[in-house]
């Protein structure tokens, strides 16, 4: 785990989660612990239904935890979305009744700030993940990558320190993936965010990373940590090296359904 200090970011302590269902209560994690520091890329990789939804909605004030406890920053999340932080989901969840510049803005009017002192950004921030010429388009002309890296834009609108990701590109064919992924990478070599990424994908874990923190299945709980040394920026060709598939077969044997 990162070492606590200054530039402490993200702080998990012993956090777990259980549903009330009528079979009775379902754990869905049990006792989390992980810190981020910033400027760090962490991965969270595990099987669908261990969890890792559920650690990102608490740290994204979306839901509470049933005990332990989540910071940002220093302070406790207090069910509220916090300023400093970005969200995408695995689904772009455009609104397809606003442009695409109006979705942008969507964390703007939802924190009462003005659009007019973001309006710039918002153009940097399109030309930034490839479509400066979309401003006025709506989703359904796009495609589901493009709309993915609207979603993107929406997430770094008001200059979030960090940006949780939920499985990004799992609705993306293979491909789309892909060049996503190399595009990320370019995005956050200029942009400087920290990210904590969630997905299922041991590849993509192991290419977008500094960290990987491997889950186990239901209820989820951290077995390993596995740090990527490979040197930046990647090219997809970093795929085809030894190292990368050494780094993979480790996670592949940790990988439990
Ligand atoms: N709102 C909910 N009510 C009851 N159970 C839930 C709810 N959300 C998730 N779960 C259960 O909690 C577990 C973890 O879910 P989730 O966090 O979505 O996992 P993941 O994102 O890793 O697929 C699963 O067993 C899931 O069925
Ligand atoms: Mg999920």
């Amino acid at each position: 785990m990162a070492a606590a200090g200054a530039s402490e970011i993200l702080r998990v302590d012993d956090m777990s989660v259980v549903y009330p269902s009528s079979r009775g209560p379902i754990s869905a994690v049990s006792n989390l612990s992980m810190s981020m520091n910033a400027g760090e890329f962490v991965s969270i990789l595990g099987p669908s239904g261990c969890g890792k939804s559920t650690l990102l909605n608490v740290l994204a004030g979306l839901q509470k935890a049933s005990s332990g406890q989540a910071s940002l920053f220093g302070k406790p999340v207090d069910g509220q979305p916090h300023r400093n932080i970005g969200i995408v989901f695995q689904q772009a969840r455009l609104l397809p009744w606003l442009t695409v510049l109006e979705n942008i803005f969507i964390p703007i009017d939802a924190m009462r700030l003005k659009r007019a002192d973001y309006l710039d950004r918002a153009h940097a921030l399109l030309k930034l993940v490839g479509l400066p010429k979309f401003a006025k388009h709506y989703p359904d002309e796009l495609s589901g990558g493009m709309q993915q890296r609207v979603g993107l834009a929406r997430s770094m609108i008001h200059d979030p320190k960090l940006i949780l990701m939920d499985e990004p590109f799992a609705a993306l064919d293979a491909m789309t993936r892909e060049r996503m992924s190399v595009e990320l990478q370019e995005i956050l070599g200029k942009s400087k965010q920290s990210v904590l990424f969630i997905t299922h994908s041991i590849p993509e874990a192991v290419f977008l990373s500094d960290r990987v923190l491997m889950m186990s299945s239901s209820p989820g709980r951290f077995i390993e940590e596995v740090h990527v040394p490979l040197k930046r920026p990647r090219a997809l060709d970093a795929m085809a090296s030894g190292e990368f598939a050494e780094l993979c077969g480790r996670l592949r044997k940790l990988y439990k359904h």
